[in-house]
């Protein structure tokens, strides 16, 4: 362990014809983008715990605090840039003859990036999905957002995954296709803790694949990885 890259890991990555990268809310932090576990606990809104205020029942009994609380959300993440790992990991999509980006992260900074077909298992906050026909609307950064659905007039809701709900319609088939597929699995950023996200590494793994994680602490996932890079996202993917 440690962040030195080796020789056996470069070529490896080099060489993969076929890679799958995972990350999660570490790989925003040096953009600015708290984490949900670790470090601080400003996920709180007017008195709600985090897990509380992006709840299932919560759209069902003030869908107006919900939106309060993701206009806010929002709001902070309009003003933050993507970093060197978003950058790094952007680039790598045309090298690669498979290249598929997995995040369980909302807060569209690998799209900011450049990357493309970006799988987010959680959603997007930069979208809203109708409550009954869930239609689907981009939410502009410098306008509002939509009030209510275009097709069927209903009220509008964020469109991520909150506690309680079960993630978007083949989300997780395409991924765990994809992983069961990649000979290089990277990673990035997530404790590893939230399935089924962290399904993903464990299928790569037992399909024959390298497993590298970059984290700048160990995860329940270290113990079965090739190689384990501890440190920043920002700083060890672009030595890749
Ligand atoms: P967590 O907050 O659980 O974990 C963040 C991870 O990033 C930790 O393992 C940190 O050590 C690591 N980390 C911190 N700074 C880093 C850096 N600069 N570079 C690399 N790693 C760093 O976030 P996730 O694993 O993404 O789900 O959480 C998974 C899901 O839990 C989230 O998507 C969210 C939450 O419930 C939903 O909201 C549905």
């Amino acid at each position: 362990m440690g962040s030195d890259i080796s020789v056996e890991l470069r070529q490896r990555f080099q060489n993969a014809q076929s890679v799958l990268v995972l990350t999660g809310a570490g790989v925003s932090a040096e953009s600015g983008v708290p984490t949900f576990r670790g470090g601080g606990n400003s996920l709180v809104w007017k008195g709600m715990p985090f897990d509380v205020i992006s709840s299932a029942q919560m759209v069902e009994q003030d869908l107006n605090a919900v939106w309060e609380w993701f206009d806010y959300r929002r709001a902070l993440l309009s003003e933050l840039r993507p970093n060197a790992g978003h950058h790094a990991i952007a680039r790598w999509q045309e090298q690669f003859p498979e290249f598929m980006l997995v995040t369980q992260n909302i807060d569209g900074l690998h799209q900011s990036a450049g990357s493309k077909d970006v799988i987010e298992m959680h959603g997007s906050i930069w979208r809203a999905r109708c409550i009954s026909c869930h239609d689907r609307y981009q939410i502009p950064k410098s306008k509002p957002r939509p009030s209510s659905c275009q097709s069927c007039g209903d009220r509008l809701r964020p469109d991520v995954v909150l506690f309680g709900e079960m993630l978007p319609s083949g989300a997780f088939e395409q991924s765990a296709k994809a992983a069961s597929r990649c000979d290089f699995c990277l990673v990035v950023g997530t404790s590893a803790l939230v399935y089924p996200a962290a399904e993903l590494p464990m299928i790569a793994k037992s399909a024959g694949a390298y497993l590298c994680e970059v984290n700048p602490e160990l995860t329940p996932l270290s113990q079965f990885c090739d190689m384990v890079l501890t440190g920043r996202a920002g700083q060890v993917l672009p030595l890749l």
